[in-house]
């Protein structure tokens, strides 16, 4: 049985983001619904959301979509734990329920957009997200970050929805310039 809290968020979410074709309006209309989840975080979240890897950050499902084009994630990031250089190919919104999630972001300087190669990348700004936060990002231009916990920072877990399935994106070398669709794992409820 889904909690209410959830149920309510589900069906809210899926309704404005079928009602704002542009990704860029989808996220304004849906961060306020996630900064209400995160404060009823515990009364859906179970034992199941909260594991953790020693090999990496642990991406939990907590819902998906039927039909794919929604999905929302548990991740939890033990100390010292960071995704790779990435973009999502899709909007998100990002919400903390524990810790300090940090976002390190970059900057694409190369001008074509879809290219796999000759990606010139730069460091951008970073972004500490403690508990309560809410983060939401847009595709095209991607937004490409590295997401995580230092090693000197205690355990985050924070909530992830997604515009559809996010079981792949797209990863950067930067000293290789390129960028590549990789498969990524979660644990299903
Ligand atoms: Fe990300």
């Amino acid at each position: 049985m889904t909690a209410p809290a959830l149920e309510s968020f589900i069906d809210q979410a899926m309704a404005r983001s079928r009602g704002h074709a542009d990704p860029a309006d989808c996220v304004l209309a849906l961060a306020p619904l996630m900064l209400d989840l995160i404060d009823h975080a515990g009364t859906f979240l179970a034992p199941q959301h909260y594991q953790s890897s020693p090999a990496g950050y642990n991406r939990n499902l907590v819902y998906e979509a039927p039909d794919r084009s929604l999905s929302l994630y548990a991740l939890v990031w033990l100390p010292g734990q960071w995704t790779p250089v990435h973009d999502h190919g899709s909007w998100g919104v990002v919400g903390v329920v524990e810790g300090v999630l940090e976002e390190r972001g970059y900057v694409r300087l190369s001008p074509e957009r879809g290219a796999d190669t000759e990606i010139d990348l730069a460091r951008g700004g970073t972004v500490l997200l403690p508990h309560g936060a809410v983060t939401s990002f847009v595709p095209n231009p991607d937004h490409i970050h590295v997401t995580g916990v230092p090693a000197e920072r205690p355990r985050a877990v924070s909530l992830h929805l997604y515009g559809r399935t996010m079981s792949n994106f797209n990863i950067y070398d930067v000293a290789a310039r390129t960028r590549r669709r990789i498969e990524v794992a979660h644990n299903e409820s």
